[in-house]
């Protein structure tokens, strides 16, 4: 059934283990990350961004949701709208069966231009009260993605740079954090610690000047019963990089978020682990190897099939390495 994410959250943390929340754009990649939640016993998080809302259309992410219940009744499932950037958008999200909203208010409306604290503490605020009066559980942000190597702060959805931001702005702090959950509410908060969306995360391979984990392990301290959210957690592994180069991609050599990283931040309130680029990568792989290894296919199953079979196997590990295997 589809559930709200609060409820897979609390079970997280009485248990100790985190959920990857994957992004989805089409049939085959919900239907990778059902595979591997059937092999691996796993509770699931799906998720759309804005991007995606439009690139697939409401209409058919809903029933492509509902269809994945149907098909695996057993296993409890979130849809969960990644990277609110309104009031608006979480509501228009609910009315098409959205059971869990990110209202990312650590933007402003336009997902570029950096919030004040009071201006996302009030959108947020709104979300949950209109979000929990419809069952469905909110997600807020507090602190700036970027990059703490460059200093550039980054859009709601990666697309873009913001601009410089200060070491402050792309860190969130404690003290912030503490009022801000009093004030919201939110049933989970992002925490912003130095990672990016997409591939070029880290120039190499990153130390605690780049990722700062203690910033969660402090955070943990101050919000012991918070769940805590990861974005721009993918690792970006070198065999999935390799793999798109060697078939013809380009590719420039960067570093991820380390899985042992990740499970260091899992035993300090991470409950919600986001990962979309990985995903990404090993569909493009697989799809370049076969156009490249056998130029004379075009029947579209026949590089779909394998890109679904890579992105699954991307999804068994994440939900094996972070604990949520075995709990559904
Ligand atoms: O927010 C970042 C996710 O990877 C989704 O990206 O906005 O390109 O769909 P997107
Ligand atoms: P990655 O680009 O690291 O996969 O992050 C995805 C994300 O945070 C979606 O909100
Ligand atoms: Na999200
Ligand atoms: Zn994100």
């Amino acid at each position: 059934p589809l559930v709200p994410m609060r409820l897979l959250l609390d079970h997280a943390a009485e248990n100790d283990y985190g959920l990857a929340a994957f992004n989805v754009n089409n049939m085959e990649q919900i239907q990778s990350i059902m595979e591997a939640a059937e092999e691996t016993d796993s509770p699931v998080i799906i998720q759309a961004s804005r991007g995606a809302r439009s690139y697939s259309q409401d209409n058919y992410l809903r029933h492509l949701m509902l269809a994945a219940s149907e098909l695996y009744p057993n296993i409890p499932i979130v849809m969960h709208q990644d990277h609110g950037n309104s009031p608006a958008t979480c509501q228009s999200a609910i009315d098409n069966g959205f059971t869990s909203v990110m209202m990312d208010g650590s933007l402003q409306e336009d997902g570029k231009t950096p919030a004040d604290f009071e201006y996302n503490v009030k959108v947020t605020k709104e979300v949950v009260e209109s979000a929990h009066s419809q069952g469905v559980s909110v997600e807020g942000e507090l602190g700036c993605l970027g990059s703490l190597e460059s200093g550039e702060g980054e859009a709601e959805d990666g697309h873009g740079a913001v601009g410089k931001l200060s070491h402050d702005q792309l860190l969130t702090d404690p003290d912030e954090a503490e009022r801000f959950v009093a004030e919201t509410d939110v049933d989970a908060l992002a925490v912003a610690i130095g990672t990016s969306h997409g591939a070029y995360k880290f120039t190499r391979k990153p130390d605690g000047d780049v990722l700062d984990m203690k910033r969660i392990e402090e955070i943990h301290k101050r919000l012991p019963n918070c769940h805590l959210v990861m974005h721009g957690s993918s690792s970006v592994p070198q065999e999935l990089q390799d793999i798109i180069n060697e078939f013809g991609g380009e590719l420039k050599q960067t570093w991820g978020v380390p899985v042992e990283e990740i499970q260091r931040g899992i035993k300090s309130g991470v409950r919600k682990v986001n990962v979309d680029t990985d995903n990404r990568l090993a569909i493009t792989g697989a799809i370049r190897k076969v156009l490249a290894t056998d130029p004379s296919k075009f029947d579209p199953r026949d590089y779909l099939k394998p890109a679904r079979a890579a992105m699954k196997e991307v999804c068994v590990a994440r939900m094996t390495a972070f604990g949520q295997a075995g709990n559904a």
